[in-house]
């Protein structure tokens, strides 16, 4: 089974994506590595040079190629992601979907300096425009997790308990 985890920047996908590939055992895939893996370049290199356009594409093939994989897999996605082209409906056909919800104050004390992320520099009140015409598309995932008020533990261990697989580690009642 894949999971895949889905955000806002600064939601903690990649703090709770650890912490559950450690717990199911699993590899985790960021698909913001595997964009810089793939073109050599920072992510905010690859918006001034090929634009995001270019970013958005290679993001989808990217998430495309890696729910083909015949292996268990934890995918923490860049936060754009779920709201471009069908890739919530790609998520959700493919794989057990977390978003991982914060309010919008959080997150930008999250991310407020944070150079490596091109879209802050839009400003404060663009940007919570940009995470209110997400939040409907993160919204589709089967399920929703609060990291404001939970530490990535409880996160994971929520997630856990909500997996539809056997190696959800729910503890199930004796028959
Ligand atoms: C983006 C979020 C980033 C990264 C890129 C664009 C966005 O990922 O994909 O900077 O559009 O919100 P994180 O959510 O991991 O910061």
């Amino acid at each position: 089974m894949k999971v895949v985890l889905v955000g806002f920047m600064g939601s903690g996908k990649s703090t709770v994506g650890k912490l559950l590939s450690e717990r199911l055992g699993v590899q985790l895939v960021d698909t913001d590595v595997e964009v810089e893996k793939r073109t050599g370049m920072s992510i905010p290199e690859i918006f001034v040079k090929k634009g995001e356009e270019y970013f958005r594409n290679l993001e989808r093939r990217i998430v495309e190629e890696l729910l083909t994989l015949p292996k268990d897999l934890v995918i923490s996605t860049g936060g754009g992601l779920p709201a471009y082209s069908d890739n919530m409906e790609l998520l959700n056909e493919k794989a057990f979907t977390v978003y991982l919800e914060a309010d919008f104050e959080v997150l930008w004390s999250r991310i407020a300096d944070d150079r490596s992320r091109p879209l802050v520099s839009l400003g404060k009140e663009k940007v919570r425009e940009l995470f209110e015409r997400r939040r409907p598309f993160y919204e589709k995932a089967k399920l929703r997790v609060r990291t404001d008020v939970n530490s990535p533990t409880t996160c994971v261990v929520e997630i856990l308990n909500a997996l539809p697989s056997s190696n959800s580690g729910a503890q199930e009642d004796p028959p």
